[in-house]
C-alpha cells in the first residue's frame, strides 16, 4: 500500500472533526478527507441498522478516495458498525474506532469506578460497559445517555448559563454518583470538556478520545510502514448536506481555515 495514499474520517456531522483536528496536530503531513453526514445527524437518535447502512455507504466512498486507513470519528457509529465494517471491507483497509481507544486508557490508568456519558445509540449499545468488563468484571461502569449535548454544543452553547445547567442537570444524575473517572464517549464532547472538569472542581479525571484515538492511528501507520513521508495535498471536509450554518460550527470544532464542500452520496 502507498504511504502517500489519504486518511479518511468520518462523523454523522461535525463533532468528528476534534478527532480530525488531534490527528492533523500529530501528524500534519497526512492528507485528511473528512466526510460528516450532516443529512442524516444525529446518529445518536436512529436504529444501529440506520447507522450501519450510513457508514457502509460514506466507507465505501473514502475507499472510492484511496483512503489507506478510515477513523470512525463517532462513538454511535463505531458501536454499531465498527465490526461490520471490518468485515465487509476485510483486507482493503484499516479501521480505527473511537471506542478501543478509550476503554483501554481505563486499563491504563487501572481505573475501577468510571462513569461513560454519551448519545442513546452509543448507551443503549452498552459497548463500553461490556467492553471494560472483559478487561476486569470487577471494574464498575454507570453509563448515562446525554443527548441534549450534542445538539448543544454545535449550536454554539459550549461555555456559558446554559450549557453550565444543562451539564449540571446531567451530571447531577445519581447514576454517576462517587465516579473516579468520566469517559467522555461523543466526540462533540472535548468542546465542553474544561466546564465538565470545573464542574467536579478537577476532583476527578475526564477523559476524551481526540488524543488517545490519534495516537492509535499514528501507531498502526507507522506499525505498517504507512506514514506519509513529505506533506501531502490539502485536506478535504464533505458534508453530505451544507449549510453556512455547518460552516461555522466547523470552524468552532477545527479552526478558520475549514472549508466545507457538498458532497451527496
Ligand atoms: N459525534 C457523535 C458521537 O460521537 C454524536 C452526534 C450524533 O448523535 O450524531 O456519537
Amino acid at each position: 500500500m502507498n504511504p502517500d495514499r489519504p486518511i479518511g474520517i468520518f462523523d454523522s456531522g461535525i463533532g468528528g472533526l476534534t478527532v480530525a483536528k488531534s490527528i492533523k496536530n500529530v501528524l500534519p503531513n497526512e492528507q485528511l478527507i473528512y466526510f460528516g453526514d450532516t443529512v442524516h445527524m444525529p446518529y445518536g437518535d436512529k436504529s444501529a441498522d440506520a447507522i450501519r447502512y450510513y457508514c457502509l455507504r460514506i466507507s465505501k466512498f473514502l475507499l472510492e478516495q484511496n483512503c489507506k486507513m478510515i477513523v470512525i470519528a463517532c462513538n454511535s457509529a463505531s458501536s454499531a458498525a465498527y465490526d461490520v465494517l471490518l468485515d465487509f471491507f476485510e483486507g482493503k483497509v484499516f479501521f480505527v474506532n473511537v471506542v478501543d481507544p478509550l476503554v483501554e486508557e481505563v486499563k491504563r490508568k487501572n481505573l475501577h469506578n468510571v462513569g461513560v456519558i454519551a448519545t442513546k445509540a452509543t448507551i443503549h449499545s452498552s459497548i463500553y460497559k461490556t467492553k471494560i468488563k472483559a478487561i476486569n468484571q470487577k471494574i464498575k461502569v454507570s453509563q448515562l445517555a446525554t443527548p441534549l449535548l450534542a445538539p448543544m454544543i454545535e449550536e454554539g452553547f459550549y461555555t456559558g448559563n446554559i450549557a453550565n445547567s444543562v451539564i449540571e442537570n446531567y451530571l447531577n444524575n445519581p447514576e454517576l454518583e462517587g465516579i473516579e473517572a468520566l469517559l467522555l464517549a461523543c466526540t462533540h464532547y472535548p468542546l465542553i470538556k474544561k466546564d465538565i472538569e470545573a464542574f467536579y472542581h478537577h476532583k476527578i479525571l475526564v477523559l476524551d478520545s481526540t488524543d488517545v484515538v490519534s495516537k492509535t492511528v499514528k501507531d498502526i501507520l507507522e506499525k505498517e510502514n504507512l506514514l506519509a513521508q513529505k506533506p501531502m495535498d490539502q485536506d478535504i471536509f464533505y458534508v453530505s448536506d451544507y449549510t453556512t450554518s455547518f460552516e461555522e460550527s466547523a470552524r468552532m470544532f477545527y479552526g478558520n481555515s475549514i472549508h466545507l464542500e457538498a458532497k451527496t452520496l
